[in-house]
């Protein structure tokens, strides 16, 4: 059976571009694939973070994975920090790995630029990435678009660690959905939509009230055209609407402009706040149900307990690789 790997970061809220991009994706390939799901916490504190905000982000995301469907008896579910073979291999890889590339990597560069104090694991966070996956062996990465070049890397020091040392690891594939890899921001369509944004109006996250989903779709910035379609050049905002839409509601996009063919966009934006509304109503009373449950901390010990043995059998082989401790018999 192949095998997938994906992570997502504890900090603060998980976006409605966060599920569309990636977790939806996640729901499905656990019934074929061998899945490991992987709350990446050590990725987080490459920014500063408020420890106790941090430790209630990961009971926080591990009970999303759940309530989206996650079922811990196909895949393993568990948080970074948990399996220390992610900072031993990530440190392996550290040294595999080119300063020069590393500083090319552009949310390095977007995340650093014209900042004062950059922390080091900033710059080094892509072989961490890549420990993360090539621990498992992975197959295949489902990610969002945002994730392309972190996985070329993570591709390019899989390959050099090869011909290097000695042929241990699998070259993982990048799989990102067709449509969906980039939701954009409802106040800015031109940018990705994303937690960090200080705008709290330009992203929907997964534990949003109804009313608040609304009031954000309804402000999201579209055109004076009142013509609702799909063009991404010139109609950004309406088209970045219309793939949630059709993501969420399984209507084709070109059915959804047909249904909108000069109704302008007042019913357009309550119907797509309700197809959102829909899909995170039940995540959310499972999400709540399960955040209290011991049941969490179990299914968490379990994932961390599958994932260590697994990732452990790797960190021997790299070692072995490089040359590292004392031959054991
Ligand atoms: P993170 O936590 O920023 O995002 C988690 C996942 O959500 C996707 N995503 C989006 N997709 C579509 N539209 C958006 N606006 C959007 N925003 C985020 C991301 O592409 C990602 O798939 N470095 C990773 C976490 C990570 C990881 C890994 C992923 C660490 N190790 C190993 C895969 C494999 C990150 O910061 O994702």
């Amino acid at each position: 059976m192949k095998t997938i790997f994906s992570g997502i970061q504890p900090t603060g809220s998980v976006t409605l571009g966060n599920y569309i991009g990636a977790m939806k994706q996640f729901v499905d390939l656990q019934h074929d694939y061998d899945c490991y799901f992987c709350i990446v916490d050590q990725h987080a504190i490459t920014v500063p973070q408020d420890r106790l905000q941090l430790r209630k982000s990961i009971r926080s995301l591990a009970a999303l994975y759940l309530a989206i469907g996650i079922d811990p008896e196909k895949a393993t579910l568990f948080v970074q920090s948990e399996v220390p073979a992610h900072a031993q291999a990530g440190w392996m890889l550290q040294c595999v790995a080119y300063i020069g590339e590393l500083e090319r990597m552009t949310q390095f560069k977007d995340k650093s630029t014209g900042k004062e104090a950059v922390s080091a694991g900033l710059l080094t966070y892509p072989p961490l990435m890549a420990a993360d996956i090539l621990l498992y062996k992975t197959d295949i990465v489902p990610v969002g678009e945002d994730q392309k070049q972190h996985l070329e890397l993570t591709r390019d020091l899989a390959e050099r660690f090869n011909k290097k040392y000695n042929d241990i690891f699998t070259i993982p594939e990048v799989s990102i959905p067709k449509v969906g890899a980039r939701v954009m921001s409802l106040a800015d369509p031109l940018k990705k939509m994303s937690k960090s944004d200080p705008n709290l109006k330009s992203f929907i996250t997964l534990l949003d009230e109804p009313k608040t989903i609304e009031k954000k779709i309804k402000s999201a910035v579209t055109d004076s055209e009142g013509i609702v379609k799909f063009d991404k050049e010139n109609k950004p905002g309406v088209s970045n609407l219309l793939s949630i839409y059709s993501i969420l509601s399984g209507e084709s996009i070109d059915d959804l402009e047909k249904k909108y063919e000069g109704k302008g966009y007042g019913d357009f934006k309550s119907d797509t706040a309700a197809s959102v509304i829909e899909v995170l109503k039940p995540i959310q009373d499972k999400y709540h149900a399960l955040l209290e449950s011991e049941e969490l901390d179990h299914i968490l010990d379990r994932g961390a307990e599958r994932a260590n043995a697994a990732a452990n059998k790797m960190i021997k082989k790299m070692e072995n690789a490089m040359g590292l401790g004392r031959k054991r018999r």
